[in-house]
Formats: C-alpha cells, structure tokens, sequence
C-alpha cells in the first residue's frame, strides 16, 4: 500500500509544533532530571512527555508504521530498523543543554522512508526531500583541513581511558592544524551546522541512531558526505560518525581518529 507521504508531512509537522510548544514551555520550568546509561546520560519527564506525544499521534494515524525512538529504546525496546515506515525520534537532542537552559536543544524526528524530519527549536522547520532529489548544495566546499572548523561531541563515558583517547583524537585534529575544534552540546545540531556550511567536519564516538538518522539525510541534500569513522559506508546503528562539506576533509578526519568503542543500537 502506497502511503501518502505529504499527508505525513502534515501530520508530522502539526506534532512538531504541539511538542515544541511543550518543550518551549518545560524550558522556564523546574525540571526532573535523571540519569540513564551513565550519571552524565540525562533524562528530563519532558524528553519522555515529547516522545510519547509524538509516538502516540502518529501510531493512531498510521498503525502499520514503527518506531525508534531514544525514551523507548531506555525503557528497554529494541532498535529494530526494517523496510517498513520507521519514524525514528530524539524527543530532545541536547538534553544536558536543555536541563542548563544553554538553548542549543531541539527535536528530531525521521521517516526514513520518505527522507522527512523535522525540527522543532525556537521555530519549526520542515523540509520534504524526494529520495535522492536534494538540490540544496549549501554544505561547505573547503578541501583544506588547515582552514577548517570541526565539530564533536564527548559522549556519555567519561573513564580516563576513554578521556584519552577523546582528548587524542582532539589534539590532533587542533594540531593538524585547523581553524578550531567545538563542543556544542548536541550531536544533531552539530552535524547540521555541518549541511549549513557553519563548520567544515564533524566526527563523534558514541552517538545513536537518533542522533544520526535526520541529520545524514539534511548533510546529504546538501551536498555533502556522511560516513563511518573507518571511512566505509555509514551504519546507522554503529554509535560513531563522520561527516564533512567536502570527501577530501572527511578522509583526513578518518586517518586521525583512535576509535572508542561503544556497542551497537541494535544489539546492546
Ligand atoms: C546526546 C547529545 C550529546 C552527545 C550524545 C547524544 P541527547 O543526545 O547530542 O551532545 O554527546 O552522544 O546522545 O541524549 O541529548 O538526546
């Protein structure tokens, strides 16, 4: 059965609004903060609120289609990506920045499917790429590592060892050299200042499928590349990540990294 993709659009973007009003207002409040895998993997009831919102809407319009989604995926549902409609949902990346109020926090939300995602901040943004159609060539065309700026995110184990390697893999893109390296708090908005042209690099260790899934799909409308840490194809599931304006940047951002082992999402 054909789905009507911009009845989704619609439905989607109707949600978006709904929950960015509910995160929009839960960012004044006091807030319940927990923690998941580890004491600095945190959890607002708004981050379980905005999911479940979000879920529950497009479940009852679309039954067929399935869902990842991080609150779920915590609460011990398994990350199963197939061929069918799969929504898949950060209710609000930067959640540690959120809980600060340091503003860059927002949601994320993709049929893979249909290449749709949406982001609800300060405004809504939407965009409905046909497959492959992306015209946008807005990513930055530096070939130059010494003139670019490069983007990560620390992840949520925070043991010596791994700080290390972290800090090694930091050190030596600074002193490659380049124009700088920023820790900006979410791993999507980083990876969307990448399809912006705003930074030429982007790498990380330790991110979800969530965190990836939109993000790949606005880097790749907009002329740019998204791959594994190894330099092969990019596994949604592996936890780790580059992405760049340009091949040549990304291949040198490859050549410099330690890996940090995190698991899968679909197997942990
Ligand atoms: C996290 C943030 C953080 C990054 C983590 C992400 P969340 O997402 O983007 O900056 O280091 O890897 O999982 O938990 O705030 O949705």
């Amino acid at each position: 059965v054909m789905e009507d993709w911009s009845d989704c659009l619609d439905v989607a973007v109707q949600i978006a609004r709904r929950a960015g009003q509910v995160v929009q207002s839960a960012v004044k409040q006091e807030k319940q903060v927990s923690s998941k895998s580890t004491p600095t993997d945190l959890v607002t009831e708004a981050d379980h609120q905005v999911e479940e919102l979000i879920i529950s809407t497009l479940r009852d319009k679309y039954p067929s289609h399935r869902f990842i989604g991080e609150e779920s995926s915590a609460a011990g549902v398994k990350c199963e990506l197939t061929d069918a409609p799969t929504w898949i949902i950060d209710p609000i990346d930067g959640t540690c920045n959120f809980v600060h109020r340091y503003r860059n926090h927002h949601i994320l939300c993709l049929n893979h499917r249909v290449n749709m995602f949406l982001s609800s901040q300060h405004t809504i943004l939407h965009f409905q790429f046909p497959h492959g159609g992306g015209e946008h060539r807005i990513c930055c065309k530096e070939r130059d590592v010494s003139k670019a700026l490069i983007l990560t995110e620390i992840g949520a184990k925070r043991d010596p060892a791994t700080l290390d390697i972290f800090l090694g893999n930091m050190k030596k893109l600074l002193s490659a050299p380049t124009h700088g390296v920023r820790i900006i708090g979410s791993s999507t908005l980083a990876l969307c200042h990448i399809a912006s042209g705003a930074a030429e690099a982007y790498y990380q260790y330790g991110l979800h499928c969530w965190d990836i899934a939109a993000a790949a799909v606005i880097i790749r409308e907009a002329g740019g590349c998204v791959m594994d840490t190894t330099g092969g194809p990019l596994d949604l599931m592996s936890r780790r990540v580059v992405a760049a304006g340009t091949r040549e940047i990304a291949d040198y951002v490859v050549k410099q990294l330690q890996p940090i082992n995190y698991g899968r999402d679909d197997t942990d």
